[in-house]
């Protein structure tokens, strides 16, 4: 696509650009030009030279440029993916060639016959094939006229499919003009994949799940459900990815279009994320399956969802020959992947008390083996998820493991119902203690608001052990599960009051075992004042949070007499927050079990406070965001504060820094509207570090 000389230029010139503060309107051209190769640095290659937020000072300097002079706007400058109209229906349009879909084949056998008939009707001893992933996601037809992006289908019936221009130029892997034209091409049609990689999906799913809407059960669901989205804006919200494979149509002859790798290497060249790299040339259908088999063991290293693989016939003039039945192409054959959907049954729903009192439903199924893990229960999330998805007990139901995301259900299967079924019926009172539920207004979740109740206790005395928190190995849940129910263990205090004589009883627990508790227990008590406060649950106070908390104070009982005010003042506090830790201080109870602690030895002095206060960061606080090219998140923001910086987790006012590594997203859009943070890329971070 661009040479090393070019690529050299376009860094100098970027970098002049970022250095004159400042466009004229005759660079616009280069402003442009500028643009589209950052976006094809981020999206075609995904080996970006710029920092998120370098790329979008050079975008708002377009955008402005653009207002002032609007004759100078051009079809395909990167200002013009940005649509703005709701609300249109779709309209259909005709493909300039059938969408045929392809044969499936499931073994080497399969691909052994299909190998047959294709040396039987050409006559030839042996084939060569282009062999390439099968993505799965959601097809789509472009069609470049005259080098420009004109039009953006999607499959349809195959004969005619809607038209989704609007939405296709969101996303940004796909180029908005090519210059076929010299390549002697004015008009081509190319088809490829929509597909979502498993960690937009992952984010997706995540943000769904946050606002108590329905989490989407794979990512070819999300991404073909994108497609036809209303607003193009929130098209470009989910980071969708596009894989060109096939071109249907073209005018000219270039030699490139002879062979099906060389059409890959050829739009690759051009700009297009193509499988160049993925795909293989190899003589013989041995040479085929051998690899089909080897990329299939590698399946679940890949950033997205593959189902199979394509085997095509690579010489165009043969694929000619070979044409069509009335469905498949005979050149070209789908090898499956071993299928990670099964449908079982829903044999009854569980509801889970959790830490905060949040009723989880959890649907138990007729144990199923699914992609390596046999699969007998699945969270159903809450009330709403199982009415949209109709569910009821006896139900046949699909459930799918998509890469390493946990299980979901698919759908269910309504036309085996029998009439049996019986409705899910969500509990009015706590499963455990028989308070009324309650829900609060815009939540999903229904919740258990007895803060004694026996299961909420459990969870919190769980969470206060586990890893993140007070980290007291050799007590893992199941411990905390078996002590309560032996009556010898009743609330977080009660971990540093056991019985050992009645435990050293207990089937399992040898004297060593007891000795190993004992010192890890004992020795938790010197934990830092921030994991003990992680470890109290208190609600929305996440890790980032409690350290700034405890930073904030000297002794832990001096949050008791801190008004929502003061609270509020806190790096990242808001008034959820507040609310909730001091809604957590003013009970007596809470206050009861804190003293009983340090009666018990443990620290609720803050005593880090000096020594982090020492560094050359001393007192700036700090927000990654973003996936870091050098270190993990954690260890960066480890960094910091042996620095003296302060990690924060949300955008405000009273962020200094906010550290910027790839995928960067809301965060950073916010951050950009506060001109006091200093937006900076993970290298002048580890300069700042000075190390
Ligand atoms: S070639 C005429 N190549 O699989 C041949 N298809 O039923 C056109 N797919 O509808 C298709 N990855 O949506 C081709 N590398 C790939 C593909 C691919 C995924 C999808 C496509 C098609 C379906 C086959």
């Amino acid at each position: 696509m661009y040479t090393s000389e070019q690529v050299k230029q376009l860094q100098h010139q970027t970098k002049d650009l970022l250095k004159a503060d400042t466009v004229s309107v005759d660079e616009i051209g280069l402003l442009r030009e500028v643009l589209r190769f950052h976006e094809y640095r981020y999206y075609v290659l995904s080996d970006p030279f710029l920092a998120d937020y370098e790329y979008d000072q050079l975008y708002q300097w377009l955008v402005k440029l653009e207002k002032a002079h609007p004759e100078l706007i051009t079809a395909d400058s990167p200002t013009q993916r940005v649509g703005t109209s709701l609300n249109q229906a779709f309209v259909t349009l005709p493909h300039l060639v059938p969408m045929l879909s392809l044969d499936n084949s499931y073994s080497a056998g399969d691909l052994l016959d299909f190998d047959r008939k294709a040396r039987e009707i050409t006559g030839l001893d042996s084939i060569e094939y282009c062999v390439e992933p099968k993505f799965d996601g959601a097809s789509i037809s472009l069609i470049y006229e005259n080098d420009l992006l004109t039009r953006g289908t999607t499959r349809g019936d195959g004969v005619e499919g809607e038209d989704i221009t609007r939405n296709i130029r969101q996303i940004r892997s796909i180029p908005l003009s090519a210059p076929f034209l010299a390549n002697g091409i004015q008009q081509i049609e190319i088809r490829g994949e929509i597909i979502l990689s498993k960690q937009a999906f992952t984010a997706y799913n995540e943000k769904l799940t946050e606002q108590g809407l329905t989490p989407l059960a794979n990512p070819r669901n999300a991404a073909s459900g994108s497609l036809r989205m209303k607003d193009p804006k929130e098209v470009a919200e989910r980071n969708l990815d596009a894989f060109l494979y096939h071109v249907s149509y073209h005018t000219g002859h270039p030699e490139a279009l002879n062979t099906h790798s060389g059409s890959l290497d050829l739009l690759w060249d051009l700009g297009f994320r193509t499988p160049k790299k993925e795909k293989r040339v190899l003589q013989g259908i041995e040479a085929v399956i051998d690899y089909c088999l080897d990329f299939e063991a590698k399946r679940d290293e890949l950033p997205y969802e593959i189902d199979g693989m394509v085997v095509k016939v690579n010489t165009i003039s043969l694929q000619d020959q070979l044409g069509m039945t009335s469905h498949h192409p005979r050149w070209a054959i789908a090898f499956k992947f071993k299928a990670r959907q099964a449908t079982t049954t829903l044999t009854g729903v569980e509801f889970q008390v959790g830490r905060t009192g949040a009723v989880t439903p959890v649907a138990k199924l007729e144990p199923v083996y699914l992609g390596g893990v046999t699969v007998s229960s699945i969270s159903v999330h809450n009330e709403e998820y199982i009415l949209q998805k109709d569910l009821k007990i006896g139900d046949t139901v699909l459930i799918e493991r998509a890469g390493d995301v946990i299980p979901q259900i698919v759908k269910v299967l309504p036309e085996l119902r029998t009439g049996a079924e019986k409705a899910i019926e969500f509990p009015k009172n706590c499963p455990v203690c028989g308070t009324l539920l309650f829900k609060e207004e815009g939540e999903a979740v229904w919740r258990c608001i007895n803060i004694e109740c026996e299961a909420q206790v459990m969870e919190r005395i769980i969470h206060f052990v586990s890893k993140d928190a007070m980290d007291i190995k050799h007590f893992g849940e199941a411990n905390v599960r078996k002590f309560y129910e032996q009556g010898l263990l009743k609330d977080i205090p009660g971990l540093y009051q056991l019985d050992y004589f009645k435990i050293a009883e207990m089937e399992g627990f040898g004297r060593k075992s007891l000795e190993n508790l004992k010192t890890a227990i004992e020795g938790s008590k010197q934990q830092p004042l921030y994991r003990l406060i992680y470890g109290l649950g208190i609600r929305f106070v996440g890790e980032t949070t409690a350290k700034t908390l405890a930073n904030s104070v000297n002794h832990l009982l001096d949050f008791a007499s801190k008004t929502e005010e003061d609270l509020l003042q806190l790096e990242d506090v808001g008034t959820k927050v507040a609310k909730s830790i001091q809604g957590f201080f003013q009970n007596p109870a809470n206050i009861d079990m804190l003293k009983q602690l340090e009666t018990l030895g443990l620290q609720l002095i803050n005593v880090k406070k000096e020594a982090v206060a020492a560094g050359n960061l001393s007192g700036q606080t700090f927000l990654f965001t973003g996936t870091l090219a050098k270190m993990k998140r954690s260890e960066a923001e480890a960094k910091a504060e042996a620095h003296g910086g302060i990690i924060v987790s949300g955008v405000s006012s009273k962020l200094n820094y906010l550290v910027v590594g790839e995928d960067a997203g809301s965060k950073l859009e916010k951050a950009k509207k506060i001109n006091t943070i200093k937006i900076i890329t993970e290298d002048e971070f580890l300069t700042l570090l000075g190390d």
